[in-house]
């Protein structure tokens, strides 16, 4: 597995594939676990090339100390890397990849952001769509491949590749997640085991609208919101049912196809996001 620091030395690497090579990219943050591991694992099914990027993005934070707090894990990253025959890791400074004091750039994303992420975390998505167009164009791979379990991510990526005329597809990839249904996060190693176990709270409120689709969105919200104030070690920041394509709220089944129920909550200082597609 060959590692780079520099664009510079990852661009001489990558210029010397022959053109008819088909390269998979994964940008991560780092702190990779199995569900980062089943990103690259889909790559090499589809791609000759696999390459993964360990970043940790400033601008997508809007909290200082959530980006301090950011675990930072790179030799284990690595190794877990090379056991699943990743090609190549790019893994840069800061100044690689921005100017002394860059800010993210804006984006139209079409009221996508409206909700959720993009209204709790302010400027996130500009940030996560500032990195992504930077990566690609360094890049510029066939296929780029992002969980669902950040499904408001997946779907501003996928509208950020028609902005900015990019050739790669983009893959979707289904949530890993651990045997108490916890979906996978870096964030989960900020965690105890105890706190681990309560934080499974959240899929099974997921599953719990999932089974009950029947009722009115209204009361499976209400039931959700009572449950989460009942159990004081998680603190609720948002229950939303979305429709798929668009990101935005729906009040009554029915005014969508494809719909997802999405969840953010707080346990401790850690901010975890999980969801559903119904
Ligand atoms: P990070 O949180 O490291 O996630 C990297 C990729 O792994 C994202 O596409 C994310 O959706 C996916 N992922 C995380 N947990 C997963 C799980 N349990 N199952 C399946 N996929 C999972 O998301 C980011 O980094 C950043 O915003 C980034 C896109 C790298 C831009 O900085």
């Amino acid at each position: 597995m060959k590692i780079f620091k520099t664009k510079k030395n990852l661009n001489s690497y990558l210029s010397l594939f022959d053109k008819n090579i088909s390269v998979g990219f994964i940008p991560t943050m780092g702190a990779i676990h199995n569900g980062h591991l089943k990103l690259v694992q889909t790559s090499k099914n589809e791609c000759d090339k696999t390459i993964c990027s360990i970043f940790i993005n400033p601008t997508q934070f809007d909290n200082s100390e959530d980006f301090h707090n950011y675990p930072k894990t790179f030799n284990e990253d690595i190794k877990k890397l090379k056991e699943s025959k990743c090609d190549i890791v790019y893994a840069p400074n800061v100044l690689d990849l921005y100017k002394k004091n860059e800010k993210a750039k804006k984006y139209n994303f079409r009221k996508i952001d409206l909700f959720m992420e993009g209204k709790f975390r302010k400027n996130h998505f500009n940030g996560v769509a500032t990195i992504i167009e930077k990566l690609f164009k360094i890049i510029e791979p066939n296929k780029a491949y992002f969980g669902e379990k950040d499904i408001q991510q997946l779907q501003i990526i996928k509208n950020l590749v028609n902005q900015i005329n990019s050739k790669t597809t983009i893959v979707g990839v289904p949530t890993v997640r651990e045997k108490n249904g916890l979906a996978m996060s870096s964030r989960n190693k900020l965690l105890s085991n105890k706190e681990k176990e309560k934080a499974a709270m959240i899929y099974r409120c997921l599953n719990y609208c999932k089974k009950n689709r029947l009722q009115p969105i209204s009361k499976l919200k209400e039931y959700i919101i009572e449950k989460f104030k009942k159990t004081k070690e998680l603190d609720l920041e948002y229950i939303e049912f979305v429709s798929l394509n668009s990101m935005l709220p729906i009040k009554n089944w029915g005014e969508e196809k494809n719909n997802v129920v999405c969840i953010a909550a707080h346990i401790k200082k850690v901010r975890l996001i999980d969801n559903i597609i119904l």
